[in-house]
């Protein structure tokens, strides 16, 4: 018997994603997202980039739209929010720990597409309490 298919077919993967998080962040810091811009971010060749863009078209996600360049639909927005926002709570929480940034980065774009909700709800609490108590961050940092 086949094993249950643990991700149903409408949750993002993580390279999806990951290409919706960078088309945020190049429309929000340059106005527009090319493919090669997109290429450039991701290290990756842009017939790759081309091939998933017109995944994501087709999942709804993305448009191409002649003069503006891709745009993110309603959908698109929604999941590029999703993962901004668990960025920036992981960070957060990473950020007490006194851990290079280089580290924190990479750590945090692994972690950003596979930690629940649940457990994100707890990394949250903890983030929050670490922030309103400084002394108990300076006694972890201070254990080896
Ligand atoms: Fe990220």
């Amino acid at each position: 018997m086949a094993e249950p298919n643990p991700t149903p077919a409408r949750t993002p993967t993580a390279a999806v994603e990951d290409y919706l998080e960078r088309i945020a962040a190049l429309i929000q810091t340059k106005g527009y997202a090319r493919v090669v811009d997109i290429a450039a971010e991701l290290k990756i060749s842009q017939a790759s980039v081309t091939t998933m863009v017109q995944r994501l078209d087709a999942d709804g996600l993305v448009k191409y739209e002649k003069y503006r360049g891709l745009i993110l639909t309603n959908a698109g927005e929604e999941v590029a929010a999703r993962i901004a926002l668990r960025h920036e709570l992981l960070t957060g929480f990473l950020r007490h720990f006194g851990l290079p940034e280089d580290v924190i980065f990479r750590d945090v774009e692994g972690m950003e597409h596979h930690i629940g909700e649940e457990t994100l709800t707890v990394f949250t609490k903890i983030t929050r309490y670490l922030d309103e108590h400084p002394e108990v961050v300076a006694k972890l940092r201070a254990e080896e």
